[in-house]
């Protein structure tokens, strides 16, 4: 690792924001991909320092959204004194220019007048609303915004955030855009599909890489398999992952053939992921979304859901062999799994779409008799 810089010529810091549950595992991706050093990792929220600031941040996989640090604090008092230091900080702590060139290094320069957007998040109990505080923030960038610069909701050319729980808060320089978080490659959306971030947790969990056969048995439009591709594509090897994937809604397979056969050749069929047409020991991992309660279930009573599609995947592991599911049924997941003799490798609790889940890993007992 390049040694590090003194402290007063140093890059900011930036932070990335998170899906609740997943900042270990966006920490840990940040360590390994960019090098970076964690400052600290709160609800949502991982800030950290990397020696060089660059596009390379817009490519991390396990976060939502990355911007420069401009201040941050773990001191609110949630009384009104905050809204005076909220303008005092914005005005006074953060070297502006120096964050609009880093931004403008990455970000397209804009051509004309720019247009800029603010962004105030507000959690919490605070006596003070959110447009209050966005009121502060306003006067403490007073001399940062030209008066001739257009307010403009979508596609600004400058974004700043200001981001408040309970009694933290971040303000900081947008670096990434909306295609961060919804990537490119997600053309076409269904109503129970997962977000990205999430599925790209679930193929770190299963150590996507060249060459490992990934199977998806209720893979919806493809996002575990996209992700897991995309992660395994890092690696300096040139071969991608065997991946195949199947669902019993032939819309939802229609969907996955369309994010995926572009950049692919994935296996996709629709099957009933309680009887695969496929060979005993031929996958060395199966990571899927299991359907969340009653609503995608359609009809099916979940205890059998869960014991099939679980029979299915120990059956087409092979020994050592990995399996990762998403799912709002921990406790009949964990039930099924270890009924089966699995091995609980981690659990990370996550929020989806505002509900509680969990991402649970088991190894495949390596002694298991075929
Ligand atoms: C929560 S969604 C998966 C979403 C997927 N991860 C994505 O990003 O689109 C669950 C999927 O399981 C499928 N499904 C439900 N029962 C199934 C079964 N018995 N066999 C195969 N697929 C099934 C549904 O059609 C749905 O697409």
């Amino acid at each position: 690792m390049a040694p590090r810089r003194p402290a007063e010529t140093r890059n900011p810091a930036c932070y990335a924001q998170t899906t609740p549950g997943l900042e270990t595992v966006a920490a840990a991706e940040i360590r390994e991909r960019l090098g970076g050093e964690i400052v600290r990792t709160a609800s949502g929220l991982v800030v950290f320092r990397v020696e060089e600031i660059d596009d390379q941040l817009l490519e991390l996989q396990t976060v939502e959204d990355v911007f420069l640090l401009a201040w941050g604090t773990n001191d609110l008092t949630r009384r009104a004194a905050d809204l005076d230091l909220i303008e005092n900080w914005t005005a006074e702590k953060p070297d502006w220019p120096n964050l609009l060139k880093i931004h403008h290094a990455i970000r397209p320069k804009p051509k004309g007048t720019p247009s800029y957007w603010l962004v105030v998040q507000q959690e919490g109990r605070h006596v003070y609303q959110r447009h209050s505080a966005r009121k502060s923030l306003i006067r403490g960038l007073g001399a940062v915004i030209h008066p001739r610069w257009k307010v403009q909701e979508e596609l600004a050319d400058l974004e700043i955030w200001l981001s408040i729980h309970e009694q933290q808060a971040v303000c900081g320089v947008r670096l990434s855009d909306r295609t961060m978080r919804h990537r490119q490659w997600k053309k076409e959306h269904r109503p129970a599909s997962l977000r990205p971030v999430v599925a790209a947790a679930m193929a770190r969990q299963i150590g996507a890489r060249p060459g490992l056969r990934i199977l998806d048995p209720m893979c919806g439009v493809g996002t575990v398999l996209a992700e897991s591709l995309r992660l395994a594509r890092q690696s300096r090897e040139r071969a991608d992952p065997v991946l195949a994937g199947g669902d019993i809604d032939p819309d939802a397979l229609q969907c996955s053939a369309i994010n995926l056969r572009s950049w692919t050749p994935a296996l996709l069929c629709r099957w009933n992921a309680r009887r695969l047409p496929l060979a005993d020991s031929s996958f060395d991992a199966v990571a899927s979304n299991l359907p969340f309660g009653k609503q995608y279930a359609a009809g099916q009573d979940l205890g059998d859901l869960y014991g099939g599609v679980l029979a299915e995947a120990d059956r087409v592991l092979v020994p050592g062999g990995v399996a990762c599911f998403l799912t709002s049924e921990a406790a009949l997941a964990k039930e099924v799994a270890s009924a089966r003799g699995w091995k609980p490798k981690e659990t990370i609790h996550v929020e989806v779409l505002g509900q509680r889940a969990a991402i649970m890993t088991w190894r495949i007992p390596a002694d298991r008799l075929d």
